[in-house]
């Protein structure tokens, strides 16, 4: 695996893939690397020809009072996991090469970006599209790799794809789960041993909800977000940010459940911001 710290040297390896007609799979990542990130990763090692992986923790993505300077990172453990996968190449930028002095552009995907996640964290998503708009670029993928954990960033990353007619096609994969039901993150180093043992009671909550609908026929959402919402109420250390019943495409509530639609949930933990999604099918 070649670790790549230089846009330059980054275009200079795809130019020279395109040019023997081979495929780019590649996977953006935080760092911090677990099994979520490894489905990706094998997904595209299975779809494409090369596989690159990125890890830049992305100042524009946090707020003011975010977690930036404390998100974990561990680059010698990441390099040891992607090697051991044989990812082509670990891409791997510093954020002054990302982000010069004088940098201007920014990506705005409009309404998509302000709600639910976007509300709670201003400025986000401009963050999220802005880098990842910048690594298609240097990477020039013909496949990208995301997880349904983030549901909303991967909505909002295919109506950029679509809207800027970028040539690369984006796929999403599963949540990958510890075996209590919590989502996978690299934020789950921040929740306590006490924390921890609440924590599955978001995926719990959600699956209260699916339930709901897929075994007892509900279909007015506002019931069904109660549920979700009593059933986290129940633990004390729970903070509810928001549950939401949306269409897949807009993230748009809905009033009745017709056909597939996203329950997707964030709380608060602690200190710590935890989320999480189902999708829910009528049939
Ligand atoms: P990060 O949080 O590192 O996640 C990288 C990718 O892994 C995202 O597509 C995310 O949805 C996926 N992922 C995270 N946890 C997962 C899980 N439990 N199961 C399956 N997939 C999971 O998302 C980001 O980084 C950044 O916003 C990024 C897109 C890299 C832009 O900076």
């Amino acid at each position: 695996m070649e670790i790549v710290r230089r846009i330059l040297r980054m275009k200079e390896i795809v130019r020279g893939w395109h040019r023997q007609g081979r495929t780019i799979g590649f996977v953006p990542t935080m760092g911090y690397l677990h099994e979520g990130h490894l489905s990706l990763i094998r997904e595209s090692k299975r779809m494409t020809d090369h596989t690159v992986v990125s890890i830049f923790v992305n100042p524009l993505q946090f707020g003011p009072r975010e977690d930036y300077d404390r998100y974990p990172r561990d680059l010698d453990r990441d390099v040891e996991i992607l090697s051991r996968e044989s990812v082509d190449v670990l891409f791997y930028p510093s954020v002054e090469d990302m982000y010069p002095p004088g940098y201007r552009t920014y990506i705005d995907v409009e309404g998509l970006s302000q709600k639910w996640e976007g509300a709670s964290r201003p400025g986000h998503f401009r963050g999220v599209a802005t880098v990842v708009c910048k690594l298609f670029h240097i990477v020039q993928p013909d496949f990208a790799f995301f997880g349904q954990k983030d549901a909303q960033q991967f909505v909002i990353l295919r109506r950029m794809v679509q809207d800027l007619n970028m040539d690369v096609e984006l796929i999403q994969l599963p949540i990958v789960r510890e075996s209590d039901g919590l989502a996978m993150s690299s934020r789950n180093v921040y929740l306590s041993p006490e924390e921890r043992t609440v924590a599955p009671r978001l995926y719990q909550a959600l699956q209260v909800g699916r339930r709901l609908v897929q075994e007892e026929g509900e279909r007015d959402a506002e019931k069904i977000v109660e549920a979700v919402r009593s059933f986290l109420a129940q633990e004390p250390r729970i903070r509810i940010d928001y549950v939401a019943l949306v269409d897949l495409e807009d993230l748009e509530p809905i009033e009745t459940v017709r056909g597939p639609a996203l329950l997707a949930a964030a709380i608060y933990l602690g200190p710590t911001r935890l989320i999480d999604n189902v999708t829910l099918n009528t049939k």
